[in-house]
């Protein structure tokens, strides 16, 4: 994995690896994930960053996913730090710098991702996953890069069935399908539950390059939300179901090994 961050960032010398949170955070992680320097942001000397960061977010999660401030800063800020690709905003699609309000060389958030803690030590949930320079594996490495920081050896998330960032997801390994969303989501129907496990750093640098090869046995169009329920239901009974890398094929079929 280090040699293939190092290989990222020569390919990308216009990315910065940042990690904004509450200036008490940052004792607690790696600054140097996967060898690579990090540049910490207190946020509580960084308002410029906080909202630079919640306009990006607003743009990648419109509507009823918007952020509340309070919970960016009491769920996301206080607890943690969101892991940041920044670079300046010339890098962006000219629309997505005007709609930002930005000029070519102000600083702008390319990238971002939350490891939000749990109860379990070592297990995450993944968090507000948002690339605005696509094409670029951005996704990918601002997850991964976070994950090492954090120094996450479990990961569990929600993510929507048609949703592009099963891709990425993959990215970090086969992932193992948990259950229906609890709660009151708001894309409930439309979402599942998701678990990484990080361990195996050999593994996880095959998954970013997509060089896993598993068995597929199912593959249900993203947008058949009653098989693709069947199949939650089997996972939540303790059926052992995983999407296979890519996550997704060219038609948006989701890629499924069923059982061991
Ligand atoms: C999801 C998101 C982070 C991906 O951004 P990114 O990492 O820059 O995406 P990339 O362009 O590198 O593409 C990542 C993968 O998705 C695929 N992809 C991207 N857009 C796609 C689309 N519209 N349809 C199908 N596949 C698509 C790419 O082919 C790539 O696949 P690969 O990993 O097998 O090569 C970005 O689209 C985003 O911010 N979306 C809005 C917020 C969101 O929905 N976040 C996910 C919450 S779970």
């Amino acid at each position: 994995m280090a040699e293939l961050a190092a290989d990222f960032f020569e390919r990308h010398p216009e990315l910065r690896l940042g990690a904004l949170g509450a200036a008490d955070n940052q004792r607690a992680l790696d600054l140097a994930p996967f060898g690579h320097e990090t540049v910490y942001f207190p946020a509580e000397k960084r308002p410029d960053l906080v909202a630079l960061y919640r306009e990006a977010n607003q743009l990648a999660f419109p509507g009823a996913l918007a952020l509340p401030g309070w919970v960016l800063s009491d769920l996301y800020l206080l607890p943690g730090a969101i892991g940041l690709l920044t670079c300046e905003a010339r890098y962006l699609d000219v629309p997505i710098r005007k709609r930002l309000g930005l000029r070519p060389d102000d600083t702008a958030i390319a990238a971002a991702y939350l490891g939000a803690p749990t109860v379990h030590p070592g297990t995450f949930i993944g968090v507000s996953l948002l690339s605005l320079i696509p094409r670029v594996l951005a996704g990918a490495w601002v997850k991964a890069l976070t994950l090492r920081m954090l120094g996450a050896k479990r990961l569990r998330g929600v993510a929507q069935w048609q949703n592009p960032s099963v891709r990425v997801h993959t990215r970090m390994g086969p992932i193992r399908v948990v259950s229906s969303v609890p709660g009151t989501h708001e894309f409930k129907a439309k979402s599942f539950v998701y678990e990484s496990t990080l361990g195996d750093e050999s593994e996880w640098g095959l998954a970013m390059q997509r060089k896993v090869e598993m068995r597929i046995d199912a593959r249900i169009p993203g947008a058949d939300h009653d098989e693709l329920g069947r199949i939650l239901e089997r996972a939540e009974a303790g059926e052992e179901i995983h999407i296979v890398p890519p996550g997704l094929d060219a038609s948006g079929r989701v890629l499924l090994r069923l059982g061991a």
